[in-house]
């Protein structure tokens, strides 16, 4: 965050490696104007104190009670894009835990596995992380009405600080497949729910072509401001392990912000000396939703193909078309990640056994478990490697999912290896001692 507009040179440019067009951080846009290709932010970083003070004011913050300082994304504001004076719109995101998680390591083939877990942010996802980012340049910009598509978590997100920032909100979801808990959030801050029948990728299109319109601020992770606020998750987690890098960060992949934030966030900590090296960002798609990972195994074939009907149980990521592609194959290509699909069995088991160390997550979440679990088998993460894996939604965000595993019920081809079915019980104190007795020690 610039202390002086004098100095502040940070723009909007072009990733398309054959147009680098520039825009002021003001103009209203999503996508480059010249050859159509995303748009991210060039930080001005010249002026920054050095990695030492830096990290120490970052550490010094935490013992403050301001409300920017509080904030577990705009305490590392000298990563982002603003004046000193902006409009920030904050529900004290970010903050999140890294839990060790022995278990889980055990079931991967890890010596020792840590769950950053995002999930635990205000509205129980990663997006608040980028939402108060660019709901805060929605503010700068005037915006009287934001929209986004959505599986379920954006929407969440965006209706809670658009409510925070008194914006008209209009979230666009597919019919039928966003879980009720996601919708319900999105009810009570207010928002206009427009359910459409066609999927995310449809609904993404329409929000696009809407956001034509001057009027209407689109919020999705196209919007470059959206990827600022999320990338902050690289330095929180850094300085929770200390700035000593992992080897692997592990995240899914749905419409493909995260992980491209990810990256950009590690890149620039390395530009600032905050960090030597990256990690290794490996990203992990459900197997009827994975063009990602489909691009990877054949990158020979350089065409990025989408996945007309996207499939899977894990809602959030059921992406076919996924319109940050380029920016995460940026993230896992310099840091020599790696994508990979898991079945709908591995998802579901995975999520289970966090789920017995105590910690819950959403479906998509687990798909980073159930892929380290092969990643491991196949060689490529180690047993004595460091292992970061991104929990991105909190488990209340999909119960119906959950008691769905628990009972049997929820895959035909399958049963969860961890299931734990509620046992019916007469209402009577012999009864319940019997069934108490029953279960192993
Ligand atoms: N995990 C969860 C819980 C999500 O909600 C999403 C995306 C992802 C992972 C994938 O992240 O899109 O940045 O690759 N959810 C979006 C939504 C699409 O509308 O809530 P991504």
């Amino acid at each position: 965050m610039s202390q002086s507009s004098n100095s502040y040179k940070s723009f909007q440019k072009c990733i398309g490696t054959e147009c680098g067009a520039r825009y002021d951080l003001n103009e209203r846009l999503y996508v480059c104007r010249q050859c159509n290709s995303l748009l991210e932010i060039d930080n001005d970083f010249a002026g920054l104190p050095n990695s030492k003070t830096l990290r120490e004011t970052w550490k010094n913050r935490r013992a403050s009670n301001d409300a920017m300082d509080r904030s577990g994304v705009w305490r590392f504001r000298e990563l982002l894009p603003f004046e000193s004076t902006a409009p920030v719109v904050s529900i004290v995101e970010g903050n999140t835990p890294l839990y060790e998680a022995p278990r889980t390591a055990t079931y991967c083939g890890l010596n020792q596995l840590r769950l950053k877990h995002q999930g635990m942010n205000p509205t129980g996802s990663f997006k608040d992380t980028g939402m108060t980012v660019a709901v805060t340049q929605a503010a700068i910009l005037k915006a009287r009405t934001v929209i986004c598509a959505s599986t379920g978590n954006t929407s969440a997100s965006l209706a809670a600080y658009a409510a925070r920032a008194n914006l008209a909100c209009m979230i666009v979801v597919p019919e039928g497949q966003v879980s009720s808990a996601k919708l319900a959030q999105s009810l009570d801050y207010g928002a206009t729910v427009l359910e459409i029948e066609g999927n995310f990728d449809v609904a993404m299109r329409l929000v696009q072509e809407l956001a034509e319109d001057e009027s209407i601020y689109l919020l999705n992770s196209i919007n470059p401001f959206r990827i600022e606020g999320q990338k902050t998750v690289a330095a929180e987690l850094m300085e929770q392990v200390d700035w000593l890098v992992p080897d692997h960060v592990v995240v899914p992949g749905g419409n493909l912000g995260n992980s491209s934030a990810l990256g950009k966030g590690f890149r620039e900590l390395r530009e600032l000396g905050l960090i030597d090296r990256v990690p290794r960002i490996s990203v992990v798609q459900a197997e009827g939703a994975a063009p990602f990972a489909d691009y990877f195994a054949q990158q020979h074939n350089r065409e990025f193909i989408n996945v007309s009907n996207p499939r899977t149980l894990a809602t959030a990521i059921k992406i076919g078309a996924p319109v940050s592609w380029q920016k995460a194959w940026r993230a896992v290509s310099d840091s020599n990640g790696r994508v990979i699909k898991v079945n709908e069995a591995e998802i579901a088991d995975a999520k289970a056994i966090i789920g017995r160390e105590g910690i819950g997550c959403e479906p998509a979440s687990a798909t980073t478990v159930a892929g380290i679990k092969n990643l491991v088998a196949s060689g490529e993460i180690r047993a004595d490697e460091t292992v970061v894996a991104v929990l991105t939604g909190h488990l209340l965000k999909d119960p119906d999912y959950v008691a769905k595993y628990h009972d049997g019920t929820l895959l035909s081809d399958a049963v969860g290896q961890y299931m734990n079915k509620p046992i019916r019980v007469a209402a009577n104190l012999n009864a319940v001692m019997e069934a108490i007795n029953r279960q192993p020690a």
